[in-house]
């Protein structure tokens, strides 16, 4: 392959070298004497890299683009992009849930009505979730690119250093899987797994890896599919447990997932394609046993099954106080005592997040989407603490307030 910059004691002298095309026009490694000066650090971080030894800022931005007046010419890549050369790491992914994102947070009913800037730009959702966009080419009315548009890749291989060693790092991760209603970062970092890591990648970083990372448990020999049992949403469908049968059926109705009766709705389907409930037995438990199998490699089996099952048990507990909650907030509907929306019917709607017109609703969705996830994802990432206090006793408080709020609301209106 074409090879451009010489090497001088392994440091790269990238900005003196270019060649000249016959009328004397940029060609490729102009690219470099140019960018040298307006963008260094991309230079440099992309020479440094293992793919510098190869290739060059054509390989991936394309030719077209010569000059400060055509920049609206040049490719931004995309996972296709890398696919070329990446074939194994990009089926992998794309196959996962992570090239789902966009997909998912488009299912939620009112991601439509967020403002534009939080949905299409680099922030807010969209930060996190423009993912899974193959060739995307949607250009700005200025002709220029959005940016991230259809590059996951770069999520974990910053650009342009696109290191294998830095993706490997837990801290990785960090930006998006922390926070509110996803803290696997917080949890992770100080269960017991996380600070014997980074305890030993102080101290002994030869044996850092005694103790797992996000990378460990999933991506396992970097397969980049990511997938779980439970998922986001931690419900699952059939129930083996005919009790917690019960708190599920309340739970999908309130995802609008089962209209009051308990038929399937429209939305199921929207739910099956972005993947966002698990909806059969098999390959839940396929998921499953791909992370056991992880954790016997360090623990005995019945001490890592004992832990799944109590952290399953844990969900089990949650859903008897959110199913509650759930059913209390529906006979307020169900009453009249609070309005419903057009688009509603009959159960509050909790796939609207913080969308919500009362407060006994807001609560809800506080019990919903910080204080379950806090349960159930500390669970699984051994953080006693999270799962408790953060979780499970502020879903009792939740509790005690809907059902206050619902006395007050009634009482109010008699
Ligand atoms: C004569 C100087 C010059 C040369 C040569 C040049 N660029 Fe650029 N490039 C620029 C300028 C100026 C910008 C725009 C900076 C801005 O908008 O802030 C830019 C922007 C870019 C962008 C960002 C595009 C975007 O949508 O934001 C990429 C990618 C890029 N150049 C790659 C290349 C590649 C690849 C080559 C070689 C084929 C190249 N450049 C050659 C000056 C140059
Ligand atoms: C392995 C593929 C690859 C190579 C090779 C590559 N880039 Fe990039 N470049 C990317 C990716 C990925 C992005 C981010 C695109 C996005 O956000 O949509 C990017 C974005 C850019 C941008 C715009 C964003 C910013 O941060 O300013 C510039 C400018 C740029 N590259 C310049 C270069 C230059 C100069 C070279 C050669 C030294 C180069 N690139 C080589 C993959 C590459
Ligand atoms: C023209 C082919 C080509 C394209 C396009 C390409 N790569 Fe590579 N990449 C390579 C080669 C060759 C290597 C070095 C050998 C290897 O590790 O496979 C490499 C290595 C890597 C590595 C390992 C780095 C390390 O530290 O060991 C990562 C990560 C990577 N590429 C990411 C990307 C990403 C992300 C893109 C798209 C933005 C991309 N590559 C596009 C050819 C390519
Ligand atoms: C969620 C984080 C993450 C994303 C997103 C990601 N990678 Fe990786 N990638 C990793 C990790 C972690 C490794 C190291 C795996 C290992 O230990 O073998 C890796 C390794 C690689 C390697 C080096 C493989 C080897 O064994 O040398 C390549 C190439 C690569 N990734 C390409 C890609 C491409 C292409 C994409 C986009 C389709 C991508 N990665 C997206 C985390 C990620
Ligand atoms: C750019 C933000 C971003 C980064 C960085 C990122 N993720 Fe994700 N991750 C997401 C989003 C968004 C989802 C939800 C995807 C969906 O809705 O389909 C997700 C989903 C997941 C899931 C699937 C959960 C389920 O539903 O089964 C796992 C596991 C996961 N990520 C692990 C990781 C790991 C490990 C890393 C680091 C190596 C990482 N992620 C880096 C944004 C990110
Ligand atoms: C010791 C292994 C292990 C480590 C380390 C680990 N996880 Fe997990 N993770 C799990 C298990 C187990 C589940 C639940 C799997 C299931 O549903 O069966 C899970 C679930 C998840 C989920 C789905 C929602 C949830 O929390 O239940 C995401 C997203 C996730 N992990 C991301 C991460 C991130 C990011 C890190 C690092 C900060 C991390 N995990 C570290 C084992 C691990
Ligand atoms: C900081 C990054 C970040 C932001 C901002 C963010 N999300 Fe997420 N989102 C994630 C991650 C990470 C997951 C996966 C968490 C898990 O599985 O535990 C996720 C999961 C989801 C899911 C569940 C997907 C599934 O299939 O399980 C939906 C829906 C969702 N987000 C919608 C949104 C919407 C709508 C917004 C804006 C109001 C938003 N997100 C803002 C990172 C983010
Ligand atoms: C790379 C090895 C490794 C993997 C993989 C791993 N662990 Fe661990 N685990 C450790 C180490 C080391 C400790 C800390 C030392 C100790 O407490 O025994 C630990 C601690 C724990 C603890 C805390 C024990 C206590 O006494 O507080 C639990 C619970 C646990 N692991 C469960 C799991 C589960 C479940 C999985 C899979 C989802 C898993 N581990 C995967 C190495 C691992």
């Amino acid at each position: 392959m074409k090879k451009r910059l010489f090497l001088i004691g392994g440091r790269c002298l990238a900005a003196g070298i270019f060649l000249l095309g016959q009328d004397g026009a940029a060609v490729p490694s102009k690219c470099e004497e140019c960018h040298v000066a307006i963008s260094p650090m991309q230079v440099k971080d992309f020479n440094r890299g293992v793919m510098s030894e190869t290739m060059t800022c054509i390989d991936c931005h394309g030719e077209s683009h010569t000059s400060a007046e055509d920049v609206a010419n040049t490719r931004l890549p995309t996972i296709a992009t890398c696919q070329e050369c990446h074939e194994q790491q990009a089926a992998q992914y794309l196959s996962g849930k992570h090239a789902l994102g966009l997909a998912a947070m488009n299912a939620m009913p009112y991601t439509h009505m967020q403002p534009r800037s939080f949905v299409e730009g680099q922030k807010g959702c969209g930060g996190c979730h423009t993912l899974g966009l193959m060739n995307q080419e949607a250009r700005k009315s200025d002709g220029r690119r959005y940016y991230r548009y259809g590059m996951d890749c770069q999520n974990c291989h910053t650009r342009h250093a696109f290191s294998k060693a830095e993706a490997s790092e837990p801290e990785a991760c960090q930006t998006c899987h922390m926070g509110f209603d996803h803290a696997q970062w917080e949890m992770w970092s100080s269960s017991k797994h996380g600070v014997t890591y980074l305890m030993n990648r102080a101290i002994d970083p030869e044996n850092k890896d005694r103790a797992p990372v996000c990378q460990t448990c999933h991506m396992p020999g970097g397969d980049h599919r990511v997938f779980t049992a439970w998922g986001f949403l931690a419900v699952r469908l059939p129930e083996p447990d005919k009790e917690w049968v019960r708190y599920r059926t309340t739970i999908l109705k309130g995802l609008g997932v089962l209209d009051p009766d308990g038929n399937p709705t429209a939305r199921l389907d929207v739910v099956k394609a972005a993947k966002v409930a698990r909806l059969d037995e098999e390959s839940f438990w396929a998921e499953r046993q791909r992370m056991v199998e992880v954790c016997t490699q360090c623990h005995t089996p019945f001490f890592v099954s004992e832990n799944m099952k109590n952290a399953d048990l844990m969900i089990k507990e949650s859903d008897v106080l959110f199913a509650e909650a759930i059913e209390i907030v529906a006979g307020l509907y169900r009453d009249g005592l609070i309005k419903k929306r057009e688009d509603y019917h009959a159960y509050p709607d909790l796939l609207t997040f913080y969308e919500v017109d009362t407060k006994i609703e807001e609560v809800l969705y506080e019990m919903f989407m910080d204080h379950r996830m806090k349960t159930f994802q500390g669970a699984f990432h051994m953080n006693y603490d999270y799962s408790t206090w953060y979780g499970y006793a502020k879903m009792k408080k939740d509790l005690v307030e809907i059902r206050e709020l619902a006395e007050k609301m009634r009482a109010e209106k008699r």
